[in-house]
């Protein structure tokens, strides 16, 4: 075949010869098509035109937030059990069935308020999402770190994230504009507290926790649910990094999550974590201070312990980042038979938001990308739009019958097999905030239980942020801060007061003396000579 090539003067072609994406051989890889070496360039170049078309679109749109990440396949091994007691009992999903069955994963990770390459150590919470490829499909769990969240209700989050961006005029992030946003929100003082600890910049993403954050349901084979949390443990330990500690970091490596992650996983260090679950009868709960459907509270480890249901080890780098990494979409509403969503109104929103941004973001057929599909057999009668590259056809099915039901053939339904889960929803048309709000007592709960360290490192962090803000914001916050606990408020007020004597101001968020930057550049930086 090489010979017969060379022979009928045709370009020689062999395994590793470059190719254009028609795929005819590249002869000149250096040198554009022009009229004479000088140029200029014609415009039929097509090996050209082809190869700078296709960088000119090698962006799709980042994350509208958790744009930074880094991610690894793996697998989740069931224990079959929750406890001491069979999984069985609470959940008819079959990825829990079954001591040792092995389902394998994909997780990305990433912090979330800045782009694709913003460094790895900024004050942010980090994202943990799992995509289960089950045999029933796939299940995302798509959490965070922490364990709670800034708010409450799904409309309030895009005004959350503006907030929390950088300013539409200077493209820098305000530490004012955050706590405007969190002063007026007072659900998220607890968040903030542990956002603004150590607990806001952990030390890499192999020795953090994730958690689901919203209430799901399981659902047994009676068709009876609770409710559930899940959290992720590592079996690395936990390791959160001072503001001083993040700083002397980034000056050296802003990526260094990514690489600490896909260094272990290439020696062979591959990380792991337990997934552990809370559960509660399925109903409101008033006996609680709380409501079971607020993701701004914790469930008290004393009267909803955790219970182990199985484990993930990470063990392999993705190939390529952006047809894995950058590509993987997760969402709130993936879920299998015996899996189910809660009343909790946030996460409805969020069930609505991924999908829809990911048919923005990565296109109308997201879902059959090889890093989203899931790995069984698909068979829809959806097809066309943009980058369809195949049909979602049984092997056998008829390809005129591309619609259901049908006497004559094609898709049909499945047969239910556990009993349908039927829960009675009755009420009025509200738009209203829930009750049981307490908004601070936990925030009180998580500051008395931070070792001494972690509380000056909050206090130091918040009068820092805090102390370019508007007065009014700052009382509104040292407010909050004294309703949750008086050593807590008593310390906030103090070091506002000394920040205020010491004229001190930083922007942009998180940086001590963050707004003397430009200056120390011309300062620092050495005079040179046009040329
Ligand atoms: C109503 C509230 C929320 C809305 C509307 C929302 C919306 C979004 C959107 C639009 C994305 C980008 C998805 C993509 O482009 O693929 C995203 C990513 C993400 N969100 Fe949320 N989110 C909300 C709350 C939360 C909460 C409470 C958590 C934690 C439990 C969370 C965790 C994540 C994670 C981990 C990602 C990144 C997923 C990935 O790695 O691709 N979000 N969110």
């Amino acid at each position: 075949m090489k010979e017969e090539q060379t022979n009928n003067t045709t370009n020689v072609e062999n395994e590793d010869t470059l190719t254009n994406r028609q795929g005819h051989p590249v002869t000149n890889n250096q040198n554009m098509r022009t009229v004479g070496n000088r140029g200029p360039a014609t415009l039929e170049n097509y090996d050209f035109i082809e190869k700078i078309s296709h960088f000119d679109r090698e962006r799709i749109p980042e994350r509208v937030v958790h744009a930074r990440g880094a991610g690894a396949h793996g697998y989740f091994e069931a224990y079959g059990a929750v406890g001491d007691e069979a999984v069985s009992k609470y959940t008819r999903a079959k990825v829990f069935q079954g001591k040792g069955k092995k389902t394998p994963v994909f997780v990305r990770f990433s912090s979330v308020i800045h782009g694709g390459h913003s460094p790895e150590t900024l004050r942010d919470p980090r994202g943990f999402a799992v995509k289960f490829y089950t045999e029933d499909g796939n299940w995302d769990l798509v959490g965070n770190n922490l364990k709670i969240f800034f708010i409450r209700d799904a409309i309030k989050f895009p005004d959350m994230i503006h907030a929390f961006k950088p300013d539409p005029v200077t493209n820098i992030q305000d530490s004012e504009r955050f706590f405007d946003f969190c002063a007026s929100s007072p659900e998220s003082f607890h968040m903030v507290t542990f956002i603004y600890s150590p607990w806001g910049i952990p030390a890499n993403y192999r020795m953090m926790q994730g958690s689901g954050v919203n209430t799901y349901k399981w659902v047994n084979n009676e068709g009876k649910a609770v409710l559930v949390k899940y959290h992720w443990e590592p079996k690395q330990g936990i390791r959160n990094l001072t503001q001083k500690e993040a700083e002397e970091i980034q000056a050296k490596n802003f990526n260094h999550a990514t690489q600490d992650l896909y260094d272990a996983i290439e020696k062979g260090d591959f990380p792991e974590w337990e997934l552990l679950v809370q559960t509660m009868s399925d109903d409101d709960h008033p006996e609680l201070d709380f409501d079971p459907l607020d993701d701004t509270k914790l469930w008290p480890e004393d009267l909803f312990p955790w219970k182990a249901v199985g484990k993930m080890v990470l063990d392999r780098n993705p190939v390529d980042y952006f047809t894995e990494v950058e590509q993987a979409a997760f969402g709130t509403g993936v879920l299998v038979d015996g899996l189910d969503f809660s009343d909790d109104k946030m996460l409805q929103g969020r069930t609505f938001s991924y999908s829809d941004t990911q048919r923005h973001r990565v296109g109308a057929n997201y879902l059959q990308l090889p890093i989203n599909a899931p790995k069984k057999r698909v068979a829809t009668n959806q097809s066309g739009g943009q980058m369809a590259y195949k049909l979602d056809r049984g092997p056998f099915q008829n390809p005129h019958i591309n619609y259901e039901p049908s006497i004559l053939d094609g898709l049909k339904e499945a047969t239910q097999i556990g009993k349908e889960y039927t829960p009675m929803i009755k009420g009025n048309l509200v738009r209203e905030s829930i009750d049981r709000q307490n908004n601070t007592k936990q925030a009180g709960e998580t500051y008395r239980q931070f070792e001494q360290w972690e509380k000056t490192e909050l206090i130091s962090n918040l009068v820092n942020d805090l102390s370019a803000c508007d007065p009014r914001i700052q009382e509104k916050m040292i407010a909050l801060a004294e309703e949750a606990d008086e050593d807590y408020g008593r310390h906030l007020r103090e070091g506002l007061a000394q920040a205020k004597s010491n004229g001190s101001s930083q922007k942009p968020l998180g940086n001590k003396d963050g707004d003397k930057a430009p200056e120390q550049a011309i300062d620092k930086s050495h005079e040179a000579d046009p040329y």
